[in-house]
Order: C-alpha cells, then structure tokens, then sequence
C-alpha cells in the first residue's frame, strides 16, 4: 500500500488521468463529478441520521422482500436525482428499483451506464457501523437513438468501465478504479473535497484475516466448514490461525479486505445455492476493483466478472480476496485439499 506523496482533489485527478488519453471527450470527468456530488449528499444524509430522526424502518418491503431503512430509499433518489438529468447516462439499474430506470424524456441521454447499491450495509444504520454506496459503469449497448433495455445492463463484468464505492465510516472514502489500478480519496469536509489519499492500492498477497457469517455454517457445505476451520488451526509457520472480522457491511468488509488482505466470501449454502449478494451491483464492481489491486474474485466455479448476468437482481456466491487466500479456499472447495 503506497501513501501519497501530493495533494490532489480527486476533480484534478480525474481531469488530469483523462488529459492522457487523447480523443477523451471529458465526459467521465463530468459523471464522477456529478456521481460524487450525489455521495456527498448521501454522507451528509448518514451523518444527520440520527439527529434528524430518520433513522427507522419504512412500511416499504424491497424486491428482495426485505425491509428497507429509510435511507436506502434517500440515497436511491439522491442517486437518481443527481445523475437523471446530466445527459451522461443512458440508463440506471439500482437495488431498490425492481425494473430498470429510464431517463425522464426531457433530459438528454448519454452514452454510460450506471449499476448501483445506493446503501449497502444497511442493518448497520441504527448502530452507528460503517455503511457505503457500490458503483458500476459501463458503455451501453443499445444505439443511441433506441430505448434501452436490459441488455444496456446485464453485461459481463469485465466490461466495466469503472467501478468503486463510497464508504461512510469514521470520514467518508470514495475508492474507485478505471480499469488502471485502484485509488482511494477520503473528503475533507472544510474544503468540500475529496483528497488523494491512497494512489495504486494494491491488496497484500495473503492475509491473516477471514470474513464471513459464521452463523451460516450450519448450512455451508462440508468443504466450505472444512477451509474455515483450517483457518482457524494453529499452523507450524505461524500463518494460522486467521482472525476473524466481519461487519455485516459487505462494503466496508471488502474495504478492510483490500488494505489488509485475507479473505471475504459469501458462499452459496444448502438453502441460497447463489448465496446472498447481487451480482450486478454489488459483487462485479467489488470483482473490478479487488482484480484491479491484484486479488481474485470467484463464484467458486468461475471469476465473477466472467458470468454472463441474466436478471438485474440476480445472485451469486462471492469468495474474494488476496489471491493466495481465495485460491486456497478454491482447492478446498474442489476438494483439492
Ligand atoms: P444491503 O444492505 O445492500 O441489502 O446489503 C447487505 C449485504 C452486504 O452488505 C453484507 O455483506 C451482507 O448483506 C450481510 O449479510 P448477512 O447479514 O446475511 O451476513
Ligand atoms: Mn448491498
Ligand atoms: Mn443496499
């Protein structure tokens, strides 16, 4: 992991990484402007929570049947509000929408296409833990002048453009990658900027750390329970045992997991054979962003970016990590082991 050795907004960062490629229109420069104005609203949203006392569950039940927290929904139209009108976007897909979201007629439409979890994390909300925003972008697939449609949205991930996502934690970080390594920008809110912080992360090759929910392993397959308690021997050079740490916040377990390494997975068990995480806005960006520092991300069968997607909403077991970490589980899990 390399500090920064400079100040930069991450406005100028981006500006001054589109001046290398010639042809570059400044639109991306534009929608992360656009993008992150949205998360700064999002963060101050978080931050008020309690004192505004909208902290609480709403009567409202997401796609997926759960309930949502009012600041899912506020973070969703923060979302939609913000880049709805730039004419960056094609079109959006988002947890909280069961269909896809158009751009209102009056707008003018752009060319990219944005994936997102306005709040992941959010059985964290009353008690104070760290929750983020998870993003994904890619190119449309449709011709400007049709309607998009599905297809806009259900790319491999590989495709991505750029992926990242905000945390608001102890200070509100915003990690993100083009496809060119991952940095990390952390807000300042006396200047209203987001400044450099970490430049070209990448995630150590093994680590000490496992992330799951332990209190699944009833239901895990036996090779699954097999790779979690050897993480937990003593071994003879001193790598295990592993510690175990985990949130609840997929995004902000994967945070730790990029800066320490080790190990996240949600895996697919005898009830949820795709596990619980979506694969279109949640795990394909988390997969950009840990390849793009050098981990693995994988289903177990194959690399999450890889998987062709066939619903919006759909899931998929997620094993993510530092790359010797996630192979050991993959030789587990193939009985190699
Ligand atoms: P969301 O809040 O967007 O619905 O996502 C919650 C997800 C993810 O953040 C986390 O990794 C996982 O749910 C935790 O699930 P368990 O409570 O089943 O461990
Ligand atoms: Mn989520
Ligand atoms: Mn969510």
């Amino acid at each position: 992991m390399i500090k920064v050795s400079r100040f930069i907004t991450l406005d100028n960062f981006i500006t001054k990484q589109e001046n290398f490629h010639p042809g570059a229109s400044g639109e991306f420069t534009s929608f992360m402007h656009d993008l992150t104005f949205a998360v700064r609203l999002i963060a101050r949203e978080v931050r008020r929570a309690g004192i505004n006392d909208i902290i609480g569950l709403t009567d409202e039940v997401n796609v997926h049947g759960e309930q949502v927290k009012k600041l899912d929904i506020i973070a969703n139209e923060i979302i939609i509000k913000s880049m709805n009108h730039t004419g960056k976007l094609a079109v959006m897909a988002s947890e909280e929408n069961e269909e896809l979201i158009q751009i209102p007629s009056k707008y003018p439409k752009g060319k990219y296409v944005l994936v997102f979890d306005p709040l992941d994390g959010s059985s964290n909300i009353d008690v104070n833990v760290t929750i983020g925003t998870i993003f994904g972008l890619y190119k449309r697939v449709t011709k400007s002048d049709e309607e998009c449609n599905v297809d806009d949205v259900l790319q491999k991930g590989y495709k991505q453009i750029a992926s990242g996502y905000a945390l608001y934690g102890s200070s509100t970080v915003f990690v993100y990658t083009t496809g060119n390594g991952v940095n990390a920008f952390t807000y300042d809110p006396t200047v209203g900027e987001f400044i450099l912080s970490y430049e070209g992360i990448t995630i150590p090759e093994r680590g000490k750390y496992y992330s799951t929910n332990e209190g699944n392993s009833y239901k895990w397959s036996e090779q699954f329970k097999k790779y979690i308690n050897y993480l937990k021997e003593k071994s003879e050079d001193g790598f295990r045992p592993y510690s175990a740490r985990y949130i609840g916040s997929g995004v902000a377990d994967i945070h730790r997991t990029l800066l320490y390494g080790g190990i996240f997975a949600y895996p697919s068990d005898k009830s949820n054979p795709n596990g619980k995480l979506r694969l279109v806005y949640e795990c394909n960006p988390l997969a950009m962003l840990i390849e793009q520092a050098g981990g693995m991300a994988t289903n177990g069968k194959e690399r999450i970016l890889d998987i062709q997607p066939k619903n919006i909403h759909e899931r998929s077991p997620l094993y993510l990590g530092s790359k010797y970490d996630v192979e050991e589980c993959m030789a587990f899990l193939n009985d190699n082991k």
